[in-house]
């Protein structure tokens, strides 16, 4: 009975003079710890079969460890039933037998870590945000002095140029360049403003917020790295949209991984076409549908096959190179969004790719609570 009921599965593997491997025990919850049929366990070629790709070298090196010193441990992703990967902690440990006919034979525990890896992702997703607020919040800071700076000598010079002879010409030109300087270190103060409110993120407390203001504040802090990519942007905000509840930074992050993502995904496109045939371009529509506020950000980029959209909320679940991602950013998203009583889906074919976000409104959370949260998530 207890057996039955563990969080955990025994098993026994022996190999006789002769044959291979066999099963010879295993506990009842075997399947519905690993997902794997206890068969498949010992036969290699089924087994290879159901092994992450990513983690079948690690598994032989483990085997080899096993046979040469009776021991060894793994953390693996296997295939279950339904098609989906799971994590599996496995342990073997050679068995003195004493049989003259047994060539080897190992006890076994296997065990379901698939919740553990999740809620590791997400402490390690959480903490990476907290860095990267980290260094936005120092950027800001440095920055804001030499902006100061410059913003003290234009006053200066603005005051000088009052006061001088100057050539009519010269001071109209130098005026319209005054200007200038001061129209631009203005819009970098906002970036910067925008990068220390993001920074500071999860402090704040939840509220009502507008969902155009999160996404206003998200191009502010992505337009640089659009502009670079020559990318055009369109967006149709709704307007007098209902409130939705939460952390407008929260939402913030969320917007930014998408236009990152979607950014991405333009550059990839734009180094297959050919110079000039492609312009890429992100569209942002933001309205109320169904008591739900709606952002729908879509991309001309390279978009992706339907293996590709089946994982991309799954945390570490990247296509692209080491150091160019982590494969956290849409996991995050999902999880803040999720959070939020809201959902995130996703839509692509070879034109287009679209994100969107529905979000309950800020009464809805209110007057429902905490089950309203939990109803829009079901
Ligand atoms: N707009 C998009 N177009 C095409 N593919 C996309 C798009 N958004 C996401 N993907 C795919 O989904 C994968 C996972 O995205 P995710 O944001 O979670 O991680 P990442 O961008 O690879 O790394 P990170 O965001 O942690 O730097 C990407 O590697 C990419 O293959
Ligand atoms: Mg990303």
């Amino acid at each position: 009975m207890l057996v039955r009921e563990a969080p955990i599965a025994l098993f026994v593997i022996e190999r006789r003079r002769e044959a291979g491997w066999n099963i010879v025990y295993c506990s009842p919850t075997f399947l519905s710890q690993t997902g794997i049929d206890p068969s498949d366990f010992t036969d290699h070629h089924r087994w290879d079969e159901r092994v992450h790709p990513e983690d079948r070298a690690e598994k032989d090196r483990q085997w080899n460890l096993y046979c040469d010193n009776g021991e060894s441990s793994l953390t693996f992703r296997a295939l279950d039933a339904s098609g989906k990967y799971r994590w599996i902690y496995n342990e073997l440990k050679r068995v003195e037998s004493g049989d003259p006919d047994l060539v080897d034979m190992a006890v076994g525990v296997v065990m379901n870590i698939d919740k553990r890896k999740r809620d590791e992702a997400r402490i390690e997703a959480a903490s990476r945000l907290i860095t990267l607020g980290e260094i936005a919040t120092g950027m800001a800071h440095e920055l804001n002095q030499p902006l100061n700076v410059i913003r003290m000598a234009v006053q200066n010079v603005e005051l000088r140029f009052e006061s001088d002879q100057l050539p009519d010409d010269l001071r109209s030109y130098l005026k319209e360049k005054l200007l200038r300087i001061n129209a631009q270190t203005q819009r970098a103060a906002g970036i910067i403003e925008n990068m220390r409110i993001f920074g500071s993120g999860s402090g704040s407390e939840p509220g009502p917020f507008d969902v155009n203001d999160a996404l206003i504040v998200s191009l502010d802090i992505m337009a640089p790295r659009l502009k670079g990519a020559g990318i055009e942007i369109e967006a149709k905000l709704g307007s007098a949209l209902p409130a939705v509840f939460g952390q407008t930074q929260r939402l913030e992050q969320v917007f930014i991984n998408l236009l990152l993502n979607a950014c991405d995904a333009i550059v990839q496109r734009q180094s297959s076409e050919p110079a000039g045939a492609y312009t890429g371009q992100i569209a942002i529509t933001t309205l109320s549908e169904d008591d739900k506020v709606v952002v729908r950000i879509s991309d001309n980029g390279c978009g992706m096959p339907q293996e590709v959209v089946e994982r991309i909320f799954e945390p570490f679940f990247t296509t692209k190179t080491i150091g160019n991602g982590t494969g956290l950013g849409l996991s995050l998203s999902h999880g803040i969004v999720t959070e939020y009583g809201g959902k995130i889906t996703v839509q692509s074919d070879s034109a287009v790719t679209t994100f969107e976000v529905r979000l309950p409104l800020c009464d809805e959370i209110r007057e429902g609570g905490l089950s309203a949260m939990e109803k829009a998530d079901a």
